[in-house]
């Protein structure tokens, strides 16, 4: 059985301050709870030092959103897989699609960062998902395929023990267009069986796969109620503590 993991992407919201009130929050509500869920929160770069501190005493993870291929070197403005470490965090959120499509981060890019993440022992939440366009045309599986062996080439299974995958359709992110429960257990399905097919049955069947894209606690029961959802990346909901623990209270 996997264990359903629910991991809160914060984007560019919060500064120190917002992150001491809403790790405070998230600690509060939690506090009488008995969550079956594990529970990720990826804060901003520059307060990643910040909320390893608060979370000591708890059982959530600390995950960063972006990371360089590099471990050091001149380049400017970038976090090498090393300073993520030293701050605490165990995961990674790559090649998601606001970085594919607004930063132009292509496969190959994320390939390697996959590769240097694994290397450095941090856990890589990989992204993939089509935009409306490529769903209209009908090239969904396509494309999910293309990502998913673009992004993992060159890796064996014994190096992705620690993956997770997350499909989050372009086209539910920040939209509050979210895939119905149906449309998400096809594509999460059609990984799974990729997955085998790529690897090996065994490997496949303990792979957490991820959704992401608009989802709150009104649509989470039934999205993580489908047979290959194993949790949920969530972005706009779980800036408020309530809505990001009511989601993880579902599993
Ligand atoms: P929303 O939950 O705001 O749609 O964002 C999803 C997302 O991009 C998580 O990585």
């Amino acid at each position: 059985m996997r264990k359903k993991i629910i991991a809160g992407n914060w984007k560019m919201y919060n500064d120190v301050n917002g992150t001491v009130n809403l790790i405070s929050e998230i600690k509060k509500v939690m506090s009488d709870k008995n969550l079956n869920a594990g529970l990720i929160v990826c804060p901003p770069f520059t307060n990643l030092e910040t909320a390893s501190e608060l979370l000591k005493d708890t059982s959530i993870k600390l995950g960063a959103q972006n990371m360089y291929f590099e471990e050091s070197g001149a380049f400017t403005g970038e976090i090498s897989p090393l300073m993520l470490k030293s701050v605490g965090c165990e995961f990674v959120i790559l090649g998601h699609s606001e970085r594919r499509t607004i930063f132009g981060e292509g496969d190959q890019v994320i390939n390697k960062k996959i590769k240097t993440a694994i290397k450095h022992a941090l856990k890589p939440i990989f992204c993939i998902g089509e935009t409306l366009d490529e769903r209209e045309k009908g090239v969904t599986f396509k494309v999910i395929e293309t990502q998913l062996k673009n992004g993992l080439e060159g890796l064996g299974e014994g190096e992705l023990a620690n993956l997770i995958v997350a499909y989050e359709p372009v086209w539910a992110i920040g939209t509050g267009k979210v895939a119905t429960p149906e449309q998400a257990q096809e594509v999460h399905k059609f990984i799974r069986e990729l997955i085998a097919k790529m690897y090996s049955q065994n490997f496949a069947s303990q792979l957490i796969i991820q959704y992401g894209g608009s989802v709150k606690p009104e649509n989470a029961k039934e999205l993580l109620g489908q047979a290959d959802i194993d949790g949920a990346l969530v972005g706009g909901a779980c800036l408020k503590a309530e809505s990001f623990i009511k989601i993880a209270e579902v599993c």
